[in-house]
């Protein structure tokens, strides 16, 4: 009976998960397309072209200015990578003159700094930029390619190609990865490409297939593209939210922070939404050249622990004021939780008022850490607070568990007091 329970067991379980075990938090890392798109002209533009030195840069960065320790580990190469033609075995072929050492030197190159290579391709006939694409008779040999050449992430795009291909293709690539043997992340555009929503999207195939997947229109370096990835991703939270968990996560694409379009607290909103959703952390943005004010934004510690939070709930938007103030919380580990509160608004800096128990905490004391300011406060969930929030701006907060009184305490002391079972975890500090 016990081994027919196991058998059956695993039977189960191979049939109905990616089995690569990769990716139990959000990845992170830097991802190529929105700041340098298809730039390949390195005659004009040797710094910026889509060429192995582009990549080579970015992991020196990313390993030598503090990113690879936070968790950005993945380098992702992007569209635009490719030779126009396969090679006489049917093969794809990095571009020769932009790739002299092939993508298994770069492979080499991040692996020995102890980064990720990821790589891009598209469930059709070509890319979205024209290069050759992955139509269904090319699945196989592309996965064993990527295998070969040691890369350790796919992204695989949906332009030239349609409803039944994408049916049939995303589930196949994702059973030809997990062949080849090597562990290899899976980011399936799929659903970008269907809508994003039910009936057309099927949010539990794709768990079961994908480690993530972008569910919406690409981002732009601007705070109108931001606004409008948010709103749909928070407004559509309650077909999204079950989605995502360990393994499997909704993607509302790059970081742009850094960049050219967003203000200082813009960044901090992206960030902070970002974490509150979960969402893969790839930075957009050109590593070498980036201001301190962002690089101290992206590195913050405490918003990289919110979005890496090992339970993997995704964070749902909890209120809409009529002030534009709109309140998000996201669980996790330990009873501890956290909130974004964020201002649509564009005059001021608003002063917002309200109690963790109007925000449906239970009873008890709370510590509480602005991610931002890095302060902290013991707060009673009746006690009223005022803060306040700038115009397109965050205020983020970590809030602990609370603390319940203890008998303990009442025995020593004659008092109740609150136990000190509020504490900040190690890693967030
Ligand atoms: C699509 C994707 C983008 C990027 C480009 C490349 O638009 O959504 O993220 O990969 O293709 O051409």
């Amino acid at each position: 009976m016990y081994l027919a329970l196991l058998v059956f067991a695993s039977a189960g379980m191979l049939t109905s998960a990616l089995d690569n075990g990769l990716m139990k938090t959000p990845p992170m890392g830097w991802l190529a397309w929105e700041r340098f798109r298809c730039d390949i002209d390195c005659d004009h533009d040797p710094k910026n072209c889509i060429s192995e030195n582009l990549f080579i840069d970015m992991a020196d960065r990313l390993s030598e200015d503090g990113w690879k320790e936070l968790g950005y580990i993945y380098v992702n190469i992007d569209d635009c990578w490719s030779a126009k033609e396969r090679d006489e075995q049917g093969r794809l072929q990095a571009d020769p003159k932009r790739f002299p050492g092939g993508i298994p030197k770069l492979v080499q190159y991040m692996h020995d700094r102890g980064l990720k290579l990821g790589i891009y391709g598209d469930m059709g006939t070509y890319t979205c930029g024209g290069y050759p694409g992955t139509p269904l008779d090319k699945i196989e040999i592309d996965a064993q390619t990527f295998a070969k050449w040691g890369v350790d992430m796919l992204k695989l795009d949906g332009c030239y190609s349609n409803v039944t291909v994408q049916e049939q293709g995303y589930p196949l690539m994702s059973k030809a990865l997990n062949a080849t043997g090597r562990h290899i992340g899976y980011s399936c555009s799929w659903p970008a490409y269907q809508g994003g929503l039910p009936p057309k999207v099927n949010y539990t195939q794709l768990g079961k297939i994908c480690n993530l997947w972008r569910n919406y229109g690409d981002i732009q370096d601007s705070w109108d593209s931001v606004l409008k990835i948010v709103d749909w991703f928070f407004g559509n939270q309650d077909v999204l939210i079950p989605a995502a968990g360990p393994g499997r996560w909704n993607d509302p694409d790059m970081l742009i922070v850094g960049d050219f379009g967003l203000s200082i607290d813009q960044s901090r909103a992206q960030m902070a939404l970002w974490a509150i959703m979960a969402a893969p952390l790839f930075m957009s943005n050109d590593l070498r050249t980036i201001s301190s004010g962002a690089r101290s934004i992206l590195q913050n510690k405490m918003a990289i622990s919110i979005n890496q939070d090992a339970l993997g709930i995704q964070g749902r938007r909890i209120l809409k004021e009529k002030s534009g103030i709109e309140v998000f919380q996201r669980p996790l580990s330990n009873n501890a939780s956290s909130l974004v509160f964020f201002s649509r608004r564009n005059d001021m800096p608003y002063r917002y008022q309200s109690s963790l128990s109007k925000l449906n905490y239970t009873a008890g004391s709370y510590k509480v850490y602005d991610v931002f300011s890095d302060t902290a406060v013991t707060l009673k969930d009746s006690t009223d607070f005022v803060l306040s929030v700038n115009p397109t701006g965050v205020v983020m907060w970590y809030v602990s568990a609370p603390a319940k009184p203890s008998l303990h305490q009442f025995y020593k002391t004659g008092k109740f007091q609150a136990e000190d079972q509020n504490a900040i975890p190690y890693v967030i500090v």
